[in-house]
């Protein structure tokens, strides 16, 4: 479908949900500056133990500015932080000292920190560390999942050292190793462990999990979390994605060397295999989210042209134009349900404003 109708009536609602998309799939890109004026050389930082702890915004916990709502409970799963993809059933470990260890730090650039999740609920393993940059406020989280079908997670049967920092001349604690779980067959490894000592990490499911091949899917490198010229540690995310895609993010994170070959096999993502919708947020969940994340949009007095409701627009006269017919348009149902369904766009039907001048300066000018 095309429309010509004018574009702040279809902008406004576009803008709301893209910028409660933005906030919820992300970290809402709230910088909030840590007050970092301490007087610290690099010397005085890597030895002093206060300012170790303090001098860095990845030191403090983000906190959003206001309380954030309680979602009400209701039949859905929606806010429960856990989900069964089918057979795995995974949670979501927000990073913060009480559920995960800092493993390495560098102050290299925007400096980098690496984390372990800890302290998980019976039964849940780890399926790799989480990494963020030092110059903003520890946000973030990883998926730990547990096997509720019987073969779902494995342990490694070995580790590839896919890179180590003991070369590298950049500032940090001590050097830090970075393996990749090797898995069994049909089994994929998800993230990597990373130490601070050159002994691999042991064999066993406490460590680190592999998923079986079915729940997992190719993922890709996403944002770009730290790096130097000889390797790059990025975020990853689902490689295939959309409204019918089934990949998982995991909140783990992988290493790339450019100039250095063989690579390492790839890391997954998981996948939702049982794809189901138990977990959206119901319509009174859906309005709370609305109410608490939406921005407020505020018109001038004099403003001409208002917004209003699609089903206004729909009951106030719009039309549907169809190619090769334009001269017999046709009335919009006011629920919409006479306007074409499914497929792509074809260019072949669009909306206008009602035919009659009044009425059409009316609908314009919004309700
Ligand atoms: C920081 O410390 C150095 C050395 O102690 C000193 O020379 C410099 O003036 C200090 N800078 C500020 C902004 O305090
Ligand atoms: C560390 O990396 C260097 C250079 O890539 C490599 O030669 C060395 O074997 C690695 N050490 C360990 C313990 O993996
Ligand atoms: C992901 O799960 C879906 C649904 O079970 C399945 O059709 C698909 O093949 C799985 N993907 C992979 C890579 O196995
Ligand atoms: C043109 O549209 C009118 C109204 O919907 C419809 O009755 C008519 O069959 C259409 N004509 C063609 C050729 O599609």
């Amino acid at each position: 479908m095309q429309s010509s109708i004018g574009k702040g009536f279809q902008l406004f609602p576009f803008l709301i949900i893209l910028f409660v998309s933005l906030c919820l799939s992300h970290v809402c890109w709230i910088q909030v500056r840590a007050n970092s004026v301490l007087n610290s050389t690099d010397e005085s930082r890597s030895t002093d133990p206060f300012l170790l702890s303090t001098s860095l915004p990845v030191d403090t916990a983000f906190k959003f500015p206001s309380a954030l709502p309680v979602i009400p409970s209701d039949k859905s799963d929606f806010g429960k932080g856990r989900i069964d993809l089918g057979g795995l059933e995974v949670i979501q470990v927000s990073i913060s000292t009480s559920t995960s260890k800092q493993v390495w730090r560098t102050y290299e650039g925007m400096g980098l920190t690496i984390y372990q999740p800890i302290n998980l609920p019976p039964s849940f393993f780890t399926l790799g560390f989480y990494a963020q940059p030092n110059n903003r406020q520890l946000f973030g989280w990883v998926l730990a999942a547990r096997d509720v079908s019987g073969d779902s997670l494995r342990p490694p049967v070995g580790y590839i050292a896919v890179m180590n920092t003991t070369s590298m001349i950049i500032k940090q604690d001590g050097p830090a190793y970075f393996w990749q779980p090797l898995c069994p067959k049909e089994y994929q490894a998800v993230g990597l462990y990373v130490t601070t000592s050159p002994l691999e990490p042991s064999l066993s499911q406490e460590s680190i999990s592999c998923v079986r091949s079915d729940l997992t899917e190719k993922s890709e490198a996403d944002t770009w979390v730290w790096g130097t010229e000889e390797l790059t540690i990025s975020s990853m995310r689902p490689a295939n994605r959309g409204t019918e895609a089934t990949g998982v993010y995991t909140g783990t994170f992988s290493c790339q060397r450019p100039n250095f070959s063989p690579p390492p096999p790839p890391l997954f993502c998981l996948n939702n295999t049982r794809f189901g919708l138990s977990s959206m947020p119901s319509k009174d969940q859906t309005s709370l989210l609305f109410k608490t994340y939406s921005p407020w949009v505020y018109l001038h007095p004099d403003e001409d042209f208002l917004p209003s409701s699609v089903e206004w627009f729909f009951s106030n006269g719009a039309l549907l134009f169809q190619k090769g017919n334009e001269s017999n348009p046709v009335p919009i149902k006011p629920d919409g349900s006479n306007l074409p369904q499914g497929g792509s766009d074809d260019g072949l039907f669009w909306l206008d404003y009602p035919a009659d001048k009044d009425a059409k300066e009316r609908v314009k000018r919004g309700d």
